[in-house]
């Protein structure tokens, strides 16, 4: 056998072994066994030094060539066989039931918000938002609300930062009416809007009371609004979120940035469940001449009315929640059941 061929048959027999090695240990093997440093094709590569001139150059071009080629087998074979390595070991049944992700729920307040959002847009309001942290003037100057006024009190109130005497401190808003102030400075009549959103006050907690809470505000401007309007809204939002035998029950009550003003009763059956004739539910009046005037509409042309509620108030009743912390405790096996 020439040289040549020997350098050919060689070849064969190592890509034979190369390609048919069963997993990695045996590759390893056999490119120790044939192109390792100790390997039949290396070898064959010390013997070029006794070849004859003339031989040289042809066998040193052909064992180059095969080695190349042996290299290029070797990587393959290396690939697939990392490639089977690395899948399951068992195959795949995908008729098998894949995992689920749990479904999340809206938050029990989330849904009521929402719940109220709804009612309201049916009636054309919209939805409006404004700061949490809040200045004394929104909070407080604007709805006609002076500095002598109990709201203010610090024991009522989360201050942040210096309280000036003259005014201009910050605070954590202790309701949503600070927004009506914010809207009516941007917009000229008439308004039509609701403000869902979270409230601050010094409260400690209890079964009814949470330093942290949420109120939807209202406000309706516009030429010849009248109390009538408030009670018929009020009955319209309230039967769809409470049920159609809801019944509501104006109160005189004071508040500062409305006159006249009233306390809002409902009554249903839950509420008689409870062992209750009536729950009291809401703030609102016809909006005070003195507020229009402050954010310059003018008082003579122009009519409104304004109510605040809490949300967590009504989820309680609407659910049977017997305390408030409840809904802040994120506890799942209570989230779970709204
Ligand atoms: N801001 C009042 C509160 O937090 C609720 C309220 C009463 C809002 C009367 C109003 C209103 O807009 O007209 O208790």
């Amino acid at each position: 056998m020439s040289l040549l061929e020997e350098i050919q048959s060689l070849k064969q027999s190592a890509l034979a072994e190369l390609t048919a090695a069963a997993d990695l240990a045996a590759l390893e093997a056999a490119k120790g066994a044939w192109i390792g440093p100790h390997g039949r094709f290396t070898a064959l590569m010390k013997q070029l030094g006794k070849m004859s001139r003339e031989e040289r150059p042809a066998a040193g071009k052909a064992i180059n060539d095969a080695k190349v080629e042996l290299e290029a087998a070797l990587s393959a074979r290396r690939e697939a066989l990392e490639l089977q390595a690395s899948l399951p070991k068992e195959p795949t049944d995908f008729t098998l039931p894949g995992r689920r992700h749990a479904l999340g729920k809206l938050h029990p307040l989330t849904q009521v918000t929402d719940d109220i959002v709804r009612s309201f847009r049916k009636i054309g309001f919209a939805v409006a938002d404004g700061p949490e942290i809040e200045d004394d003037y929104h909070c407080f100057d604007a709805l006609n609300t002076p500095a002598d006024h109990p709201a203010r009190d610090m024991q009522d109130t989360f201050y942040v930062g210096p309280q000036p005497a003259t005014g201009g401190g910050m605070l954590l808003r202790t309701h949503t009416s600070s927004v009506q102030i914010r809207v009516m400075e941007k917009q000229p009549p008439p308004v039509r809007i609701i403000v869902p959103g979270r409230v601050f006050r010094r409260d400690n907690a209890d079964a009814t009371h949470n330093p942290t809470f949420h109120q939807v505000e209202g406000l309706y401007v516009d030429k010849g609004v009248t109390v009538g309007d408030l009670k018929g809204t009020v009955e319209f939002v309230f039967r769809e979120l409470m049920g159609p035998d809801t019944q509501i029950r104006f109160r005189p009550h004071y508040f500062s940035y409305t006159e006249p003003s009233f306390e809002i009763d409902f009554s249903n059956t839950l509420v008689k469940k409870l062992g209750k004739d009536w729950l009291e539910i809401a703030g609102c009046g016809m909006v005070h001449p003195a507020v229009f005037e402050t954010v310059g509409y003018d008082p003579e042309v122009w009519t409104g009315w304004a109510f605040g509620f809490g949300i967590e108030r009504i989820a309680m009743i609407r659910y049977g929640i017997n305390d408030i912390r409840l809904f802040y405790e994120n506890d799942v096996r209570f989230l779970r059941q709204f």
